[in-house]
């Protein structure tokens, strides 16, 4: 047990806790969770101290006042959810009428985004898509930008203002999209990238991410030149982050530009982005050898349902990534303006209607930890976030099993806590996160006056 310092506060969050140890997939839904009736974790200095059964851990706290414990009763104390893949940039355009992927690039997605060169608009932009995320309970997101410095800044500047743990970067693309959003040459862009990420890769808890859009907006060169900046900043715990097997249409047209490669895993293998800090996001449609080598690269990938159904893109199989003979890391991604809500747990109701599409059964347990661990395995930061335990970042969500009269009847019929869950993953609602914390802070409070407050306002 951690020794706490005498001088360092310590404060207390109290209620029902739910938290995984293991991977359901790979182990079984036995014993992979923690679940506390009545638990507490105990925060200091924006890291967790200790966590488990209230009496047991209360009692090791003398010093842990009732007032400086914040008690949740019809509630579930969850680490904050993690979206491994969404579009800030995209929040203006959410919901936009009509499209498959590539018409809906062109129609919407990149006249919205050339808007981002005005750093005032990404201001606000960037304000609006914090607070869409802590009021879903989102602690962590792995996110695009778009081309242009300004839309970087605005968003590590508003996180840095919550003290989220947050991935971004520059967009790379420099072909294959209107001039008005195209970089300037393939070296130019990198210049931009790398100048961004001295800035803000490990500036407080911010992370920084090379990120080409996808292979046909990039040329031959800015992909080699993306390779070259990636591996020579992985060991310092950049990331790559791009698109991959969306859709059918997608994958042709990578295969037309890229005559030489054998599929679309290649592409990007051949210029050094696959490799063990690379995210994909959808993985749609892969074939058995690109599972293999994203499994031996140990790359991870963002499911994005809701973008999926509404781009008509194609189907996730968690099945074939989570093969346990050469699994995958996978967690979940709005995908936001592609997904039509910032909500993690209607990520993961979308989820489990794609999987039933194939006779695919997709239960609580297994969805909870796409969510939350299994989104910090994608990140490579399962041992800072994605868990309530010792040491790690105090990350926290508390989600409400009451969130209306009729799911407060409903929940009357639902036994345990995966029963729970699932009602709560499936009714699809958009108010069922009652408070967010951020390393240790409450940034989020749906019943306080001041709904959303900085991390500077609150101690
Ligand atoms: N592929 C390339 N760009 C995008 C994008 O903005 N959204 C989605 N869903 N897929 C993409
Ligand atoms: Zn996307």
């Amino acid at each position: 047990m951690m020794q706490s310092e005498p001088h360092m506060k310590l404060k207390g969050i109290r209620g029902q806790m739910f938290t995984y140890k293991a991977d359901p997939f790979l182990t079984g839904e036995e014993g992979c969770y923690d679940y506390y009736a009545d638990g507490l974790v105990v925060i200091q200095d924006g890291h967790i101290l200790d966590v488990g059964a209230y009496d047991t851990v209360a009692a090791r706290y003398q010093s842990l006042k009732a007032s400086d414990i914040d008690t949740y009763t019809d509630a579930v104390i969850m680490p904050g959810f993690i979206d491994c893949h969404v579009h800030y940039v995209q929040s203006p355009m959410i919901g936009s009428s009509g499209g498959t992927l590539l018409q809906w690039l062109n129609r919407y997605t990149f006249p919205t985004e050339v808007k981002f060169k005005d750093k005032k608009f990404a201001d606000e932009v960037a304000r609006e898509f914090f607070q869409q995320l802590l009021e879903q309970g989102t602690t962590t997101a792995n996110v695009f930008s778009t081309t242009f410095a300004t839309s970087v800044d605005a968003f590590f500047e508003e996180s840095e203002r919550y003290d989220t743990r947050m991935i971004s970067g520059k967009v790379l693309q420099d072909r294959n999209l209107p001039d008005s959003l195209k970089d300037e040459s393939a070296e130019e862009s990198i210049i931009v990238a790398e100048q961004l990420l001295k800035k803000w890769h490990h500036r407080g808890r911010q992370l920084y991410a090379v990120i080409p859009r996808f292979a046909p907006t990039s040329t031959p060169r800015q992909l080699e030149l993306a390779g070259e900046l990636y591996q020579h900043y992985i060991d310092q715990g950049v990331y790559m982050h791009t698109h991959l097997d969306e859709t059918q249409d997608e994958i042709e047209w990578v295969a037309r530009l890229f005559p030489n490669q054998s599929n679309y895993t290649e592409v990007y293998k051949h210029y050094g982005l696959v490799d063990r800090r690379s995210v994909m996001a959808h993985c749609c449609i892969v074939r058995e050898e690109e599972w293999d080598v994203l499994h031996k690269c140990r790359c991870g990938v963002a499911h994005c349902p809701s973008s999926n159904l509404f781009l008509g893109d194609g189907e996730f199989k968690y099945w074939e990534a989570k093969n346990p003979s050469r699994s995958v890391r996978v967690g979940m991604g709005t995908d936001v303006g592609g997904g039509t809500n910032f909500s993690i747990p209607r990520q993961l109701g979308d989820a489990y209607k794609v999987a039933m599409l194939q006779a695919k059964n997709l239960s609580a347990i297994k969805s909870f930890y796409l969510a939350t661990r299994g989104g910090a395995e994608v990140l490579h930061l399962e041992n800072i976030i994605g868990s309530l335990a010792p040491g790690f970042e105090a990350d926290i969500a508390v989600l409400d099993l009451k969130p209306s009269e009729f799911v407060e009847w409903r929940m009357k019929f639902a036994d345990d806590i995966p029963e729970k869950l699932f009602v709560l993953m499936t009714l699809g609602l958009n108010n069922i996160n009652k408070a967010t914390y951020v390393a240790g802070r409450k940034v989020y409070d749906r019943d306080r006056e001041q709904k959303w407050m900085y991390a500077a306002d609150i101690d």
